[in-house]
């Protein structure tokens, strides 16, 4: 037993010092002679901030240009990891890389030098630094930059001279209170525009803030100051995210102006029935609108085309399921098998508002595809 005891621990002895003979020679081949006695390592230099180390270089790589703080994937050349590495500045990105992965380090800023050879990037990744500003040349010179994601970082304004060719620029989580005049004028390709859980509100935003964005699908606002609908947003909007501002009211005829808008999401304002034109989600494309979390009390009118609507958690008192039908309600006499005109709703919130059961039978009738209703 006791012998037993006293190998396992031999054992585990020998493997620790296994563990930690790799850990002080990183890079070192397997064939090669460990010395008996492991000198301690110099020690780190001191930093004047609590920031942690950046961890060791990696293992020699197969691309001679590949920084040593960063990864090369052999089989993915024009990719390059460098995240997650307790990072302070950018390597010096070789010309090759097209995919750049720095999210998750301690970056404050952009330095012109370490882009200054990348000018084949498409995909940047910063998410989750400390950059509060981009420099002017570093971007200006990007013409293949399709993707750059700076989520969660200290900017406190959208970088000006963005690259025409973006695609996707997402700038959530930053304290951008501040949108230069013509900074996205010329993205005409930009299809998703993220500034979600900012500091933004309405005054920011004027009738040429958005222009020239052609191509914008999908725009997000929430999390922001607003207590007004911003103006000049761009007509061709599918996507629109307004949820958690202050928005007391819908301007007559607001929503008109984007006949392309198919999902709407207002939830977590302020909206009360008397800033609620009757007909202003009456949008004949919507297929989704989300309205929980305000102060509604009764029902807004509803395209035939709604698919989802959450009302959930308002003041609803009473709904009159004839009156909010978006087609003409047909008798039971008349009901048919036929469900080509009915409306399209298949889901309804309505709990957390002040409706007693049962659900009213019209409005059942109203909404025959409806599959789901929390109540
Ligand atoms: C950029 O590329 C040029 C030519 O290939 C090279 O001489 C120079 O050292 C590179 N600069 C950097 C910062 O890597
Ligand atoms: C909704 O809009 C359509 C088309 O503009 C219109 O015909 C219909 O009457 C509106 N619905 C209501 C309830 O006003
Ligand atoms: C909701 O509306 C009621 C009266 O209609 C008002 O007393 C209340 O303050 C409003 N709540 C919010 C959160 O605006
Ligand atoms: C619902 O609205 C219709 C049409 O406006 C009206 O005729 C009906 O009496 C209302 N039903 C209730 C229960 O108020």
């Amino acid at each position: 037993m006791k012998a037993a005891f006293r190998l396992l621990l031999l054992l585990i002895l020998v493997l620790l010092s296994e563990v930690n003979g790799q850990k002080k020679k990183p890079g070192k081949k397997p064939g090669s002679k460990v010395k008996p006695k492991a000198t301690p390592p110099p020690p780190e230099p001191v930093e004047p901030t609590e920031l942690p180390p950046p961890l060791p270089p990696g293992p020699p790589s197969v691309f001679p240009d590949c920084p040593r703080e960063c990864f090369c994937p052999p089989d993915f050349p024009s990719a390059l990891y460098c995240d997650s590495r307790n990072l302070r500045k950018v390597p010096l990105i070789p010309p090759r890389i097209h995919y750049l992965y720095l999210q998750n380090n301690f970056i404050d800023s952009l330095s012109e030098e370490s882009f200054r050879n990348a000018t084949g990037l498409r995909w940047v990744n910063l998410d989750n630094n400390r950059i509060k500003k981009v420099d002017r040349r570093v971007l200006e010179q990007m013409d293949s930059l399709v993707f750059l994601y700076l989520e969660k970082n200290q900017l406190t304004e959208v970088p000006p001279f963005l690259p025409p060719n973006l695609e996707q620029l997402r700038l959530s989580r930053n304290k951008i209170s501040k949108i230069p005049a013509g900074v996205f004028n010329k993205l005409e390709h930009l299809i998703l525009l993220d500034l979600h859980h900012n500091q933004l509100n309405e005054r920011i935003f004027n009738k040429n803030t958005f222009k020239g964005l052609k191509s914008l699908m999908q725009l997000n606002l929430a999390h922001n100051s607003l207590r007004k609908l911003p103006q000049g947003l761009p007509d061709v909007l599918h996507q629109l995210f307004l949820d958690r501002n202050m928005i007391e009211e819908i301007p007559d005829d607001y929503f008109k102006e984007f006949p392309n808008l198919a999902f709407l999401r207002l939830n977590y304002n302020q909206i009360s029935d008397r800033g609620l034109p009757k007909n202003c989600f009456n949008l004949s494309n919507l297929l989704v609108l989300q309205l929980a979390h305000n102060n509604l009390t009764t029902m807004p009118f509803i395209n035939p085309k709604l698919e989802h609507l959450y009302l959930n958690d308002n003041s609803i008192e009473r709904i009159n399921g004839t009156q909010i039908c978006p087609t003409a309600l047909v008798t039971f006499q008349e009901y048919s098998s036929d469900l080509q005109n009915v409306p399209r709703l298949r889901y309804l919130r309505l709990d957390g508002n002040r409706l007693k059961p049962p659900i009213p039978l019209d409005l059942m009738m109203c909404f025959r595809l409806l599959q789901s209703v929390v109540f």
